[in-house]
């Protein structure tokens, strides 16, 4: 008895910025945001929250899976970018949707929360507790972007993405995860500063920090590494998968991981150009729009994978 998918869905904001949008507020281009990292456009979040994405992508989640809310016992929201330090994004979308039979909470793994939300899922499946869950990724990162820091406000986007699971035969083959605390501040983001009038209050970074070139490095060791163990201790060979959805960060990132791997760039399906990187919604972003498009056959194989702030990271092997 394993975890399956058995309904995908997303939400992203109505408003598009191009890389020209941007190139008007900022000393920017299209060309070196394209060139540097396969990004072309975003969608930014005006009327949206993370709360009302992430119910909209569970809806739709939910009417592909055939469960009504009430079903789901187990609702995980992968954010850094919940609408309220408490109450979580979970049970905001608990709420909203009408899950009244859910336990709801949320995971700060940034860009692995997803996939952190999907392996814990697995884990109370594996222990007996819970047999329906709705695991989401969503993000309004555009609300913690320091709007004058051209090498990192580029980079993101906001939305959400949402996955049905369920206990079954097949689905989740293996998975990996993992974290490192003490490279933590290479990207991070102190959003509060303390107001206790009993303290000196000492300057916060108050928006997100990125040292991008050791966030680069780390991805582009961890994410083949991963992949590679994922796969070796299921008994697979990195062609016998169909689709490798990894996190959207970078063009250059991803190619960099086919070519460790040694496997076709055409197996890695890209939103990047259009959602740009949306932290924990990407991997589910991008897994509905792949199977959106019917690209996904019962008995394929599928990796994902995960890489980000934390530093954290994970990889899956799973049978569609
Ligand atoms: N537009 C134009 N120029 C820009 C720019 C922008 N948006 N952002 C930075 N630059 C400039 C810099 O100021 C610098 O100029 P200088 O040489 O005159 O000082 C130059 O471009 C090179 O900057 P650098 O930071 O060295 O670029 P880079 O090649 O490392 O690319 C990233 C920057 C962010 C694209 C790259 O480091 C990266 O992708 N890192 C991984 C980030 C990531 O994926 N994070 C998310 C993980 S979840």
């Amino acid at each position: 008895m394993t975890t399956r998918i058995i309904g995908t869905g997303r939400c992203l904001p109505e408003h598009i910025v191009t890389n020209d949008d941007l190139a008007k507020i900022m000393d920017t281009s299209d060309e070196w945001i394209a060139s540097r990292t396969g990004i072309r456009k975003r969608h930014i979040a005006k009327e949206e929250t993370t709360a009302s994405m992430s119910a909209e992508a569970a809806k739709r989640a939910l009417k592909q899976a055939g469960l009504s809310p009430e079903e789901i016992d187990l609702i995980i929201v992968g954010t850094i970018t919940g609408d309220y330090v408490t109450p979580s994004t979970a049970c905001e979308v608990q709420q909203i949707i009408g899950a009244e039979n859910a336990v709801a909470f949320d995971i700060n793994a940034a860009c692995s929360g997803f996939m952190f939300a999907l392996n814990t899922a697995h884990a109370y499946f594996q222990s007996g507790i819970y047999q329906n869950a709705l695991i989401i990724g969503a993000e309004t990162l555009s609300k913690i972007m320091d709007w004058g820091d051209r090498s990192t406000s580029v980079l993101f986007g906001d939305g959400a993405g949402a996955a049905v699971v369920t206990k079954g035969d097949a689905g989740l083959l293996n998975f990996t995860q993992g974290s490192d605390g003490a490279k933590g501040m290479v990207l991070a983001c102190k959003n509060r500063s303390n107001n206790n009038p009993l303290i000196s209050t000492s300057k916060e970074m108050k928006y997100t920090y990125m040292d991008g070139q050791e966030v680069y490095k780390f991805a582009v060791s961890k994410v083949p590494e991963s992949i590679k163990k994922v796969l070796a201790e299921a008994h697979l060979e990195p062609e016998d998968i169909k689709y490798y959805i990894l996190h959207q960060a970078n063009i250059r990132i991803i190619q960099s991981v086919a070519k460790r791997l040694k496997v076709s760039e055409e197996k890695f399906p890209i939103s990047l150009d259009h959602c740009g990187n949306i932290s924990a919604g990407s991997v589910p972003i991008l897994l509905d729009e792949v199977n959106e498009k019917g690209m996904l056959e019962k008995g394929d194989k599928i990796v994902m994978a995960g890489f980000g702030a934390g530093l954290t990271w994970s990889a899956c092997v799973m049978e569609w």
